[in-house]
């Protein structure tokens, strides 16, 4: 692996998860899945681990990401647009079935999974194929990111997403609807987010396949895909409630309201039309595919757009001093290490794309660190990858004390307080 892969992968580890659609894809047979797996030298047993109708984990699994991917599909040929912002890409064949369509296609992710699925794409792809694909490094937390990928787009642009939401801090999924808005409003169109009601889509499979063992099995599941990434490091259980009986609910009404307040206007779309098919209904019952079908009744994809009556309100994120942060501020680390005091001071915002510079910075000085000195004041914003990186930096030291951040203004301070992480860096 590349150094620059390496430090990409560190500082935001749900790069990992970016191949497991692919792999369930070509399980459940997806010809153009299998292509790209061989593409990138995965041999064919190697993917194909059979099915087993017994198999209550595994089983449900690769139906639940291709029903998601069949539903989602169907909604963007539905939402009439010309081009598709694949957002997040991953490895998934989207891009072949949607340009055979017609469509121009904008495959959007971190640097680790574009900077390898694109070149393995390019060399699937033939010249005329290639005038309608473009694939570009996004955080969705950056809009300078965004806007460049949206850019590319020839008119009014259906930004889809599937698989991205459950892995954001909650101050990330706020962003990211701050950044939705300004892409539609400009461009025009439509971000259909097959994210939202997760729970209700495992769900759905896992009961017409487990019935009563449906969440006990879910469970199971959950805890073999554990570990691909770290958000258990963050809490992200804001809009999940418990009822008087003890179940765990989400919260949609509380979702909706937040996608309200940032200028978004949600219709939900039915996963459930009369001819829906799928793939893995060749390893399924009759009567798992009736119940299948009666329980996506009731599950939908999020179909939202800007509220064109919506009045934007600025707030300035003061620092210490009262003075705001200025937002547009170019990113830059600035570090030195004397007798063992590493002293870094960061402008401007952290996130995926920027962070791997200061762990660059950081691991070439590592040796004999026994200080650390992180000045903040000129930080606009700091994405969970960002506090990844100083939490690496943090635990490097023997003596946590000496890990020392000053100038933390008001916004950086609700996201650190946010994501949990103020009893490392706030003490
Ligand atoms: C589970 S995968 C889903 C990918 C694809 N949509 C699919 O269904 O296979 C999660 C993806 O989110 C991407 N991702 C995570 N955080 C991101 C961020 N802040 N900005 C852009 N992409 C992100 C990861 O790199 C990864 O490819």
């Amino acid at each position: 692996m590349s150094k620059e892969r390496n430090l990409n992968i560190e500082v935001n580890p749900i790069s990992n998860t970016a191949i497991t659609t692919l792999i369930m894809l070509a399980n459940a047979r997806y010809e153009s899945a299998v292509a790209i797996l061989e593409q990138m030298g995965v041999e064919k047993e190697k993917v194909f681990r059979g099915v087993d109708p017994k198999d209550m984990v595994n089983r449900p699994s690769d139906i639940v990401r291709e029903l998601r991917y069949v539903a989602l599909n169907r909604t963007i040929e539905e939402s009439g647009f010309n081009v598709l912002m694949d957002l997040p890409c991953g490895y998934t064949p989207k891009v072949f079935d949607f340009t055979k369509k017609g469509m121009q296609y904008i495959g959007c992710d971190l640097p680790a999974v574009i900077n390898d699925f694109s070149p393995i794409i390019a060399s699937m792809t033939d010249d005329e194929q290639k005038k309608m694909i473009d694939f570009q490094v996004v955080d969705v937390t950056n809009y300078e990111s965004m806007k460049a990928a949206a850019d590319r787009a020839k008119g009014p642009v259906c930004i889809a997403t599937e698989g991205l939401t459950v892995y954001l801090t909650p101050e990330e999924t706020r962003q990211l609807c701050v950044n939705i808005r300004r892409i539609l409003s400009e461009k025009g169109g439509c971000w259909l987010n097959a994210d939202v009601e997760t729970l209700e889509y495992y769900m759905a499979v896992f009961k017409a396949v487990a019935g009563d063992r449906a969440m006990e099995l879910l469970r199971a599941a959950r805890k073999g895909f554990s570990g691909q990434s770290d958000t258990d490091l963050h809490k992200n259980h804001e809009n999940v409630v418990k009822s008087s009986t003890g179940k765990m609910n989400v919260d949609y009404g509380k979702i909706e309201a937040l996608y309200r307040s940032r200028g978004l206007l949600v219709e939900k779309v039915p996963y459930y039309r009369e001819d829906f098919t799928l793939q893995s209904f060749g390893f399924m019952s009759d009567e798992e595919i009736e119940k299948l079908k009666e329980n996506i009744k009731h599950v939908n994809i999020w179909k939202i757009t800007p509220d064109p009556d919506f009045k934007e309100e600025y707030t300035d994120t003061a620092d210490e001093s009262g003075k705001a942060v200025d937002q547009e501020l170019p990113f830059e680390v600035k570090s030195s290490l004397h007798d063992g005091v590493f002293r870094v001071s960061i402008q401007g915002r952290m996130d995926t794309i920027t962070a791997p510079e200061l762990l660059k910075q950081f691991q070439e000085a590592q040796n004999g660190i026994t200080d650390i000195h992180v000045d903040v004041s000129k930080m606009a914003y700091v994405s969970s990858a960002g506090l990844r990186v100083f939490l690496i930096m943090y635990k490097s030291l023997k003596d946590k004390d000496k890990f020392v951040m000053t100038g933390v203004n008001a916004a950086v301070r609700e996201i650190i307080e946010t994501t949990g992480f103020e009893e490392f860096f706030l003490r």
